[in-house]
């Protein structure tokens, strides 16, 4: 049946899958919702967008997206408190990140209402997959990509903007111990770091197998000239707490400039915490870890909220973190998801009622 919600067509499914799903043991993005905002940019404008039933699509083997990876995504998470109002986190600076990301990737930027009000009519239809459990929410990602065909390397003419959504746990399972990385580099000054382009992770893939199989999960890339900056981390930013000073690097060309990374710097000071942007050496993390002064280390970004790291692996050698009973990674981790799910007052204005 077709109905229009804040005029966006509503195809609904069938059938739900609901139903057969677990919704007390989620892992990560790997079951997803009935439904997904599905909009499509040809003759030289983006098109209404529309709301259809999840599942597959069809591309000519030609679509650009193949061959020259034209392609960038965000990454968001819808809550629900206990009387079921529904809840997004600064959902606007996803939605400028994305047009930031598709100015680089010379892909044809997005009106607005196109990203907030599809975003809500998806989640209006799909409302019913936000899991409440603590822990627990629905990962929305927006998506856009070349649909358009040809192999000559330019940009394509017609691209596809949808957004999926899949009830969620956790982004990694156990400990964190990542590897800080002395020879591949995630991105470089003039390049599309900055961006979340989709080039920046399978980039990523090979060197993380490597960390992998050394008993790591994740690396921390360094800058790519002297190896001697630590930068951010697969899919998260990164903060060090040397004493009781948290520190991450700035953003820059290089680096995502993270949602989850500018709440904390805000939180963290407006609770007294004393906060350094600035850049961050890899020596004076291992001088740090060597004379018991690096307190801890954490990853901070949407999927993976804040996690702790246990220790790092630096030129063949293991540092371990501390364990702390109170940590600021804790602590802001409450602090954040409090907010993010209506159980604390937010004096930011950061939470947005769906
Ligand atoms: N850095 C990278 C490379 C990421 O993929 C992410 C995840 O989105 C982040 C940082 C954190 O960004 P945000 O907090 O906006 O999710
Ligand atoms: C997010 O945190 O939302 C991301 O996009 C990271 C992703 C690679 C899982």
């Amino acid at each position: 049946m077709n109905t229009i919600i804040n005029d966006i067509e509503v195809l609904k499914a069938k059938t739900t899958k609901i139903n057969e799903v677990d919704f007390d043991n989620l892992k990560f993005g790997s079951v997803f919702s009935d439904h997904m905002l599905e909009c499509n940019f040809k003759n030289g404008k983006w098109q209404a967008p529309k709301v259809v039933p999840y599942g597959p699509i069809t591309l000519d083997p030609s679509a650009k997206i193949f061959h020259y990876g034209q392609s960038i995504f965000e990454g968001m998470k819808a809550y629900k408190d206990a009387e079921e109002n529904v809840w997004l986190f600064r959902p606007l600076d996803n939605f400028k990140r994305l047009n930031i990301s598709a100015k680089r990737l010379a892909i044809p930027e997005l009106p607005e209402s196109y990203f907030m009000d599809g975003l809500k009519a998806l989640l209006e239809v799909d409302k019913d997959w936000i899991p409440k459990k603590d822990g627990s929410s629905l990962y929305i990602r927006p998506f856009v990509f070349a649909s358009g065909n040809g192999f000559h390397a330019s940009p394509a003419t017609e691209y596809k903007f949808i957004i999926a959504t899949a009830p969620s746990g956790s982004y990694f399972s156990g400990e964190v111990k990542v590897l800080i990385e002395e020879k591949y580099s995630r991105s470089a000054n003039g390049g599309v770091g900055y961006a979340k382009a989709g080039g920046n992770y399978a980039g990523q893939f090979y060197p993380t197998q490597l960390a992998i199989e050394k008993g790591y999960q994740q690396v921390i890339w360094t800058d790519d000239n002297t190896h001697e900056y630590i930068e951010e981390a697969g899919a998260m930013n990164i903060f060090v707490r040397i004493n009781d000073t948290l520190i991450t690097g700035p953003t820059s060309d290089r680096i995502l400039d993270g949602i989850t990374r500018k709440s904390i710097i805000e939180l963290a000071k407006s609770e007294g915490i004393a906060v350094d942007v600035r850049k961050i050496t890899v020596t004076e993390v291992v001088e740090a870890a060597k004379n018991g002064t690096l307190k801890e280390m954490f990853g901070a970004g949407t999927a993976a909220v804040i996690s702790p790291i246990s220790g790092f692996g630096y030129k063949d050698q293991d540092y371990t973190l501390p364990k702390l009973d109170d940590t600021f990674a804790s602590y802001l981790k409450k602090r954040i998801t409090d907010i993010q799910t209506n159980k604390a007052e937010d004096p930011f204005g950061w939470r947005f009622k769906v």
